[in-house]
């Protein structure tokens, strides 16, 4: 597989370890840095992770900051890009099953390096379910101006089931 690294500069010993790991194990490695503990800007990170995968230059992406946090939360800007914060290998193995999760966070400052190793397994090798997932998964890129107005009317009518846009809008 080709994967896309990226972290800020409380995750970059992390990253650089993967990417040792990952090149050593078969895969090509798209690394955007950040490679030194100047510090740095997450959000330009994560983007740039993100949107290698969301453009099909790398076929999965893994980010590392501090805490996992903000560096996911700025990959999860790109649209295409599902990226699960994980801590533990169960976490890891749901986003995966469920979420289809394309983008993998990862904290250094609060996840032991055995335990990344664990993660990133279960990450690798665990495969999407689809089935009843697969509508959901794909319900998280169809947040348009339309379904926004359906969820703040729902929101005002006291009910959300209904605010799903209806499959011959999309
Ligand atoms: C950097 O100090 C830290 O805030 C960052 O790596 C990350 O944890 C943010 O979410």
């Amino acid at each position: 597989m080709k994967i896309a690294l990226g972290a800020d500069h409380a995750g970059f010993e992390y990253k650089d370890r993967i990417a040792d790991m990952l090149r050593k194990t078969g895969h090509e490695v798209l690394d955007f840095g950040t490679h030194d503990a100047t510090p740095v800007d997450y959000p330009q990170y994560g983007y740039a992770v993100g949107e290698a995968v969301a453009s099909g230059q790398a076929d999965r992406g893994i980010v590392v900051c501090g805490s996992s946090l903000g560096i996911a939360m700025a990959a999860n800007k790109v649209p295409g890009v599902r990226c699960a914060p994980v801590f533990e290998p169960y976490m890891t193995e749901l986003a995966r099953r469920h979420n289809d999760a394309n983008v993998l966070a990862l904290s250094e400052r609060l996840t032991g390096w055995e335990m990344t190793e664990q993660l990133l397994r279960a990450f690798f090798d665990t495969p999407f379910e689809g089935g009843r997932h697969a509508h959901r998964t794909e319900q998280l890129f169809q947040f348009t101006d339309d379904q926004r107005t359906r969820t703040l009317k729902a929101i005002e009518g006291g009910s959300v089931t209904d605010a799903q846009t209806p499959k011959d809008l999309l």
